[in-house]
């Protein structure tokens, strides 16, 4: 078991009603897309994708959704956690064209992505998508890194209206992109593969555009150990050999966009 660090919340910023970033001072060696375990040592360990990280300090942002999350909410600055990590394969970095496409708590991680991207010489072109204002984050923080920003809502109550797969598919029928990046729901990865391949019909590609996926399974152990993870039918371990995932790899996951697994190991249809 990796080393456990016993950290002070630095600093919390609220995002929306549901959204706040906590930011701890700590040398997190970590690379976009990979994540940490979590433990506020009130019970349970949860995995978090990491949203910004230098030398000094780390940040994670977190959507409350049920127990541990709401206990996360009522924490304050000074108050103290345990991690362990980074764990997990991390993005491509491409120094070309590329599109990042992301929806609601899923798109922080392309912050420190996106930032990381622009000092290997990228040219970024992101999509960050939400189901109505409200829910939308990080709009600010990535109009100041001065890349492509395309802001879009289901509701069309923030930026263009549409999904952002619904928007991607737009972009890349008109421009070419290098490399593609997606992070978000399941279902919404699974209807981005579903756009790149009709595109790569349409443009009668050999190849084919080429992509990555960030995949969130229920994670206990994150090393490797509990099989938990695991994704049919190459036993694939999302907390080792993931949670990014390579184009080559996504094509043969039979159960991606089907089914997933509770904490029991139990199949669940989407
Ligand atoms: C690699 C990875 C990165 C993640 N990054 C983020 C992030 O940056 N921000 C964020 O808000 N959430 C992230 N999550 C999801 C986060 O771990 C869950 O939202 C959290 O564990 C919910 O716990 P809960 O007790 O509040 O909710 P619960 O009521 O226990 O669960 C609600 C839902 O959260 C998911 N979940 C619960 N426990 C786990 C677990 N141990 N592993 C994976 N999913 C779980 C399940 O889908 C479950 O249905 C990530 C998950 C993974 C696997
Ligand atoms: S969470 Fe245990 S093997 Fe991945």
């Amino acid at each position: 078991m990796d080393k456990r660090y016993t950290l002070k919340i630095d600093r919390i910023v609220e995002e929306t009603s549901d959204i706040k970033t906590f930011t701890f001072k700590h040398d997190l060696t970590a690379k976009p897309g990979q994540f940490i375990m979590l433990t506020d040592f009130e019970g349970g360990e949860k995995p978090f994708s990491i949203s910004e990280c230098s030398d000094e300090k780390f940040s994670i942002t977190v959507k409350r959704i049920g127990e541990f999350t709401t206990r996360l909410f009522q924490k304050c600055i000074g108050d103290y956690v345990s991690i362990r990590g980074a764990y997990g394969s991390s993005f491509f970095i491409s120094k070309n064209k590329v599109l990042l496409v992301g929806g609601g708590y899923a798109i922080p991680t392309f912050y420190f992505f996106a930032k990381v991207l622009l000092g290997a010489g990228a040219d970024v072109t992101l999509i960050n998508g939400a189901r109505t204002k409200s829910e939308h984050v990080f709009a600010d923080r990535f109009h100041e890194l001065n890349i492509k920003v395309i802001n879009t809502t289901d509701d069309g109550s923030f930026g263009e209206k549409g999904t952002a797969i619904e928007i991607a598919k737009k972009i890349i029928s008109q421009e070419k992109f290098d490399f593609i990046y997606a992070s978000g729901p399941e279902m919404m990865m699974k209807a981005m593969q579903n756009a790149l391949q009709d595109q790569d019909r349409v443009q009668d590609q050999e190849q084919g555009l080429d992509y990555e996926f960030l995949f969130e399974r229920y994670m206990k152990c994150a090393i490797g150990i509990c099989g938990n993870c695991t994704m049919d039918p190459l036993g694939l371990r999302l907390c080792v050999e993931g949670p990014v995932l390579p184009k080559c790899k996504v094509e043969q996951l039979t159960e991606f966009g089907k089914y997933h697994r509770d904490a029991s190991g139990k199949r669940h249809e989407f």
